[in-house]
């Protein structure tokens, strides 16, 4: 049974919904763009370590963003960063950095996107390298911001509309919204 996530509805309702999503997924190998507060990743850690049994073991979890950028301080989680953190790693790269040297002949299970601008360019940049070149079938991709008329929400549905049958997208609607794009073929 999932743990109940409700302590996460209070200050960020939509990474109550990112850690369910996470927990359902279960997945070994994460990697979050634009961690920036960490708020997004403890969701993300916390559920990989709830949903291994309470472990870190066999679990990955990589994060980019600039240091100049990171305020990791939050500390509105119920896990411990000792015992999460553990598995998390901050790489000082922007995302097209970390993919050109972190993907060589890896495989992705979960993604989580939220980085500025947010714009339609930079989206389709993620899908069409971490999300189309590395996410296994099965494998979920998770995009913050994709409120009615943003970006990131065109590139989703643009993206999907050139691969059919590739991928099945559905939109959360919580605060600033969530897409969740999972690969259905390779
Ligand atoms: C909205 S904040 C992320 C908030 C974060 N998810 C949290 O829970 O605190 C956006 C972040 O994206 C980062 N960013 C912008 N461009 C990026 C890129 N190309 N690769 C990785 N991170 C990027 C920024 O530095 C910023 O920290």
């Amino acid at each position: 049974m999932r743990p109940d996530s409700s302590a996460y509805e209070e200050s960020r309702p939509e990474f109550r919904a990112l850690y369910d999503l996470t927990y359902d997924h279960a997945p070994k190998i994460a990697v979050e763009l634009g961690i920036q507060s960490g708020s997004s990743g403890r969701a993300i850690a916390a559920a990989m370590y709830d949903a291994n049994g309470g472990s870190c073991d066999g679990c990955e979890i990589c994060g980019y963003d600039r240091r100049q950028h990171l305020r990791w301080t939050d500390d509105w989680m119920d896990k411990d960063l000792e015992e999460i953190g553990g598995m998390y790693q901050i790489f000082d790269l922007w995302g097209e950095e970390g993919f050109s040297q972190w993907a060589k002949g890896r495989v992705v299970d979960f993604i989580f996107v939220d980085t500025d601008p947010h714009s339609y360019e930079q989206t389709m940049n993620w899908l069409n390298t971490w999300i189309r070149q590395l996410l296994v079938v099965n494998g979920l991709a998770v995009f913050h911001d994709t409120h009615k008329n943003s970006p990131v929400r065109s590139a989703l549905d643009d993206f999907v509309a050139v691969h059919p049958g590739s991928y099945d997208l559905e939109y959360i609607s919580v605060r600033y919204g969530l897409g969740v794009l999972r690969r259905t073929a390779s």
